[in-house]
């Protein structure tokens, strides 16, 4: 039997993600709150407009245009707007007045996430954003809780389901990066404006709300490298298939030396990337996301699941519902986020990684060897060489100028960012390079 008084739940946005939590409430509430223990009532959701088409039937008497009203009678606040405003007010108004907030919003929180943990901590609220990473899959918890006693070292995200969908379209059928961006649109994956997803930005916010989390540090989202995949090209990937590798749009977590100044820190980047055939996060498919984490003591952890959908997203809105409501029965203050290693956010030229590098060469005695010159005087060191004749313009095949021209695909061993940019600047330079075909970091080697 529950005892505990009813939970008052207020629900902003009823749109993909808050009409299946809606609908998913009035239909497991008492299931829900025999878990919670505590009753939960959804007591009001608030849209922008009450006529609007929305995927589930909810309950008209619950569709407000209210916001502040709704918000300033709940217990606990799910804020399933999106976007900065005003969303960030609603918050601030709900923690204000003593509300637990739950949201899936990775913009806000990436852009004002300290501001609005500060807002909780003050009044002994606590902010739960489950849904903001990786849709359905559990991986802020994890990284809150379950690895709060070990030390995280790496991770490596697929973050993004638009970006995989349209690069795994593009390796499995040769489609072009347009018309497999159109098929994730209209399968409702993509946001709004899909520049957010092709261009990288919603995966930098994940990986500043990642980053924060597993290191104890506040990384801010201008601190995130970041890199689309506009620039993809069929022949990289054919080349990369070719060579062993798939390219993913990865966001990557990591502790980091700076190898100049020695400065111990940790960087956020997100950029294509070649990852082997063999490694886990190549075999993520289509929409799907995952998280490959790598822990001092636990050792590899992979986190794979639906990264997006309403109802797939809903299911870790709803978790979160549970643990808010669970801590109201409980009682005493929300737990703070842990920023206290404060560790320095360094740049992406502090990073050191593998490339794969593609040129297209003059085909004449000597070109190797002034090629391996160019890497040895910027202190890169090559790992292999494969050469093929040809221009170097498509995938790595003999073309009709194959009496000129020849493509070089270099494998380097670990470089800095800033040795790799002096060495391709040098070899764009170079009398014997016709064009820098391609250049891609390799990652999980
Ligand atoms: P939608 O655009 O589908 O829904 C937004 C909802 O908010 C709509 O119901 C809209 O009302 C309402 N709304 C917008 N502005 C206001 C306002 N000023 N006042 C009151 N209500 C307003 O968004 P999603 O459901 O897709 O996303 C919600 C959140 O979840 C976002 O932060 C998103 O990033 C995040 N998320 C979404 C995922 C997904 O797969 N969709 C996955 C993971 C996270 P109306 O319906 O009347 O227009
Ligand atoms: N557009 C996002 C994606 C939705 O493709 O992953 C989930 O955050």
């Amino acid at each position: 039997m529950i005892e505990y008084r009813n939970l008052r739940i207020a629900l902003l946005g009823g749109g993909s993600v808050g009409a299946q939590v809606a609908e998913l409430l009035l239909k497991n509430g008492d299931e829900l709150a025999s878990r919670a223990g505590a009753g939960l009532e959804l007591i009001g959701v608030a849209v922008r407009d009450i006529a609007a088409p929305r995927t589930t039937d909810i309950p008209a008497h619950l569709l407000t245009t209210d916001a502040t009203s709704l918000i300033l009678s709940a217990d606990i606040v799910i804020e399933l707007i999106g976007g900065l405003e005003p969303a960030r007010s609603y918050i601030l108004q709900a923690i204000n007045s003593g509300a637990d907030v739950i949201t899936a919003n990775k913009a806000l929180l990436a852009t004002h996430g300290p501001e609005l943990f500060d807002a909780a901590e003050q009044v002994g609220a606590q902010l739960y954003y489950e849904a903001a990473v990786g849709g359905a899959i559990p991986i802020i918890r994890p990284l809150r809780d379950s690895l709060a006693g070990d030390t995280v070292k790496r991770i490596l995200g697929i973050v993004n389901g638009t970006t995989n969908f349209i690069l795994d379209l593009m390796e499995t059928t040769g489609e072009s990066l347009e018309s497999a961006l159109a098929t994730a649109t209209a399968l409702g994956y993509a946001e709004a404006d899909p520049t957010a997803d092709i261009e990288g930005y919603d995966a930098a916010q994940k990986a500043a709300i990642l980053a924060s989390l597993a290191f104890h540090t506040t990384v801010p989202l201008e601190s995130v490298y970041r890199e689309g995949i506009s620039s993809v090209t069929l022949a990289q990937v054919e080349s990369a298939r070719k060579a062993g590798y798939v390219i993913k749009l990865l966001a990557i977590c990591e502790r980091v030396t700076d190898p100049v100044t020695g400065v111990e820190g940790v960087s956020a980047r997100v950029h294509p990337a070649l990852v082997p055939t063999g490694h886990p996060l190549a075999a993520v498919h289509g929409a799907n996301n995952a998280v490959f984490l790598e822990a001092e003591a636990a050792g590899d952890l992979m986190f794979y699941g639906a990264g997006a959908g309403g109802i797939e997203t809903a299911s870790a809105v709803l978790g979160d519902l549970v643990s808010a409501a669970r801590r109201h029965v409980i009682g005493g203050p929300g737990v703070a986020e842990s920023t206290h290693a404060n560790l320095p956010v360094l740049p992406i030229t502090s990073v050191t990684t593998r490339y794969q590098i593609i040129l297209s060469v003059v085909d004449q005695p000597g070109v190797l060897a002034e090629i391996a010159g160019v890497f040895s005087d910027n202190g890169v060191s090559v790992e292999a060489v494969a050469q093929s004749a040809g221009s170097g313009a498509g995938p790595l095949a003999r073309t009709d100028d194959s009496s000129s021209t020849a493509t070089l695909v270099i494998g380097t061993h670990e470089a800095s960012e800033a040795a790799l940019a002096a060495t391709v600047a040098a070899l764009e330079a170079s009398n014997v390079v016709s064009s820098v075909v391609s250049v891609l970091r390799v990652e999980g080697l």
